[in-house]
């Protein structure tokens, strides 16, 4: 194992998660990382943990530095067991540190773990000294939970940002700078869209702090630490909390017999004759963590699902429930699908866009298999409204 060192006295000392394949249902088809960071000053401290599985590496990768019965204080970012749960493990080497969090992480780490440790609170403006460096807290509510905040440190311009500017990638490279940058971007995005995506407005306010402070070195809790691309995510999470979006349309279904596919196909050719990007999803095929990457700047969002039962299919009424949780904003919505007598499923799938807040386009709805002449008809019909 070798030891990890971001700057002089600053080590990376996490776990690497190589066969994490899906986080409460979102696929990490390649893998993650808990990053936890220790910092080798008059006070030793240990910023984040990792999950519990892996705080044998984690106490190892730290052992190598210094005895882990040195550590003074543990500072937990956020209280999710993603990145707390090596904490009674660790705490059990130095039961005399302080363990440092928010108001909300002090008020909830006892819930989670029932131990009376030595919590110290800490709110915006804190700062706590550890020798040759300080560190700053900055409170970022609901980016992820009610707990989480941020660590400065501007003696060495970085940031320990927990779970913003996260991304799900296993890898033996720690640098954003010796990996490849699209991967990066585009579990970034993944991440985002799948975690970040419902608190916008608090990763605005984050941002807004981010922007006062000197910052050389992002180390998120997952994935690669920036180093060289920070202006590029930030950027991008300036325009995702944004919920700006691109002239893009997704086309989401499921289909029984494939008239609902038909009808699929037909709306693809009408965002194709307005030159707007187009991407189809067969909810069979396509599973609904990465449809969300898409739905993060898609302007356009079309689902259909034929009537089954007096209702939606399972593939469909699970993507709905996914999306609604996940809120995205400013987005046109349509309903589309195929029936046989009932009809009920396309109103139903209306019903849950407008929930969605989203504005709707006339939705699409064909008895039996939709023919050429009613298809076209359905097209003339759409091409006006885009
Ligand atoms: Fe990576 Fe909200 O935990």
């Amino acid at each position: 194992m070798k030891k990890i060192e971001i700057k002089k006295g600053i080590y990376w000392v996490g776990g690497i998660d190589w066969n994490l394949r899906n986080f409460h249902g979102y696929l990490t088809q390649r893998g993650s990382t808990y990053n936890s960071y220790l910092i080798v000053d008059d006070k030793i401290t240990l910023i984040d943990n990792v999950k519990a599985s892996f705080a044998e590496e984690q106490i190892a990768r730290i052992s190598q530095i210094i005895d882990p019965a040195k550590i003074d204080y543990v500072i937990q970012n956020h209280i999710e067991m993603d990145h707390s749960g090596s904490l009674p493990k660790i705490m059990e080497l130095c039961p005399n540190a302080k363990v440092i969090a928010s108001v909300k992480g002090v008020e909830n780490l006892p819930k989670h773990y029932k131990n009376n440790w030595d919590f110290m609170a800490v709110k915006a403006g804190d700062i706590l000294d550890i020798g040759s460096r300080k560190l700053h807290f900055v409170p970022t509510p609901m980016v992820h939970w009610p707990d989480n905040m941020l660590t400065y440190c501007p003696d060495e311009k970085i940031l320990f940002s927990n779970d913003s500017f996260g991304q799900h990638i296993a890898s033996s490279e720690r640098f954003d700078d010796e990996f490849p940058l699209n991967v990066i971007m585009t579990e970034a995005a993944k991440y985002y869209a799948n975690i970040v995506l419902p608190y916008g407005k608090q990763v605005q306010k984050e941002l807004k702090v981010a922007k006062t402070l000197e910052i050389d070195t992002i180390c998120p809790s997952h994935g690669l630490i920036l180093r060289k691309y920070i202006p590029q995510l930030i950027e991008k999470y300036i325009k995702w909390s944004a919920n700006e979006v691109e002239n893009k349309a997704l086309i989401i279904y499921d289909t029984m017999w494939k008239s609902t596919e038909k009808i699929a196909h037909s709306i693809q050719e009408v965002f194709e004759i307005k030159g707007v990007h187009t991407r189809l999803f067969n909810l069979q095929y396509t599973h609904i963590s990465d449809i969300m990457t898409e739905i993060l700047t898609a302007k356009y969002i079309c689902v259909g699902s034929p009537t089954l039962n007096n209702n939606i299919l399972p593939t469909t009424a699970a993507f709905l429930t996914y999306l609604k949780g996940l809120a995205p904003k400013n987005r046109i919505g349509l309903a589309f699908g195929s029936y046989g007598w009932g009809g009920q499923s396309i109103d139903i799938i209306e019903n849950h866009l407008k929930e969605c807040k989203f504005e709707m386009l006339d939705q699409i709805k064909i008895q039996y298999i939709p023919d050429e002449k009613k298809l076209n008809e359905e097209r003339k019909k759409l091409i006006e409204q885009i």
